[in-house]
């Protein structure tokens, strides 16, 4: 689900409109911050689950295979929490009210126009592209082991009965 929704979320924050100083957010914008918060919502939750249900590094894999593999996983929680915190701080700085489920409204995270908002907010795009190149390198691993390796370590995704 959360592939799904970051290979729509991209496409969405690079096409929507400019924002219109002093006007509130557009449609796309607001599906925007949407599907971010459900985004932000599952890696909190598969995080908790990964906490409890931890998965050993493969044992077959020579050491820095191991410690890489740990590294960009780890980076990949994190990037994806980084993204949806510094957009969230950016709607915070630029204080649009936000609804959510019954009416209620989106918390702000800082004080509209605070710069504690401004800079936060500020690394929204930077981390954007920083998870695009962690999932680029995570991508290319998986074909080398496909392909080049020919390690089975693929299987490792699919379900085990
Ligand atoms: C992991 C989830 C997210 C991804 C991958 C993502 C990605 C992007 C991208 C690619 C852009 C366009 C940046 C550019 O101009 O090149 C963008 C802009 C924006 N996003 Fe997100 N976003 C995510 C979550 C969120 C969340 C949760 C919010 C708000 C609660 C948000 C608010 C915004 C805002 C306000 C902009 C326009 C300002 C800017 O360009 O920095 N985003 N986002």
């Amino acid at each position: 689900m959360i592939v799904v929704l970051l290979a729509v979320q991209f496409p969405i924050g690079w096409l929507m409109p400019d924002i219109q100083s002093g006007l509130p957010p557009g449609s796309l914008m607001t599906l925007h911050i949407t599907i971010g918060l459900i985004i932000l919502t599952l890696i909190i939750v598969r995080f908790t689950w990964r906490l409890f249900h931890p998965v050993a590094p493969a044992n077959t894999l020579p050491l820095w295979q191991r410690v890489m593999s740990e590294s960009v996983h780890w980076l990949l929680y994190g990037l994806v929490f980084a993204t949806a915190m510094t957009g969230w701080f950016f709607v915070s700085f630029r204080g649009w009210r936000v609804s959510l489920f019954f009416e209620s409204l989106l918390p702000m995270l800082t004080a509209p126009e605070s710069a504690a908002g401004r800079l936060v907010g500020g690394w929204h795009q930077a981390a954007g592209f920083g998870l695009l190149a962690a999932i680029g390198v995570h991508v290319a691993a998986a074909f080398i082991h496909a392909f080049v390796f020919r390690d089975r370590i693929m299987e490792r995704m699919l379900p085990r009965s």
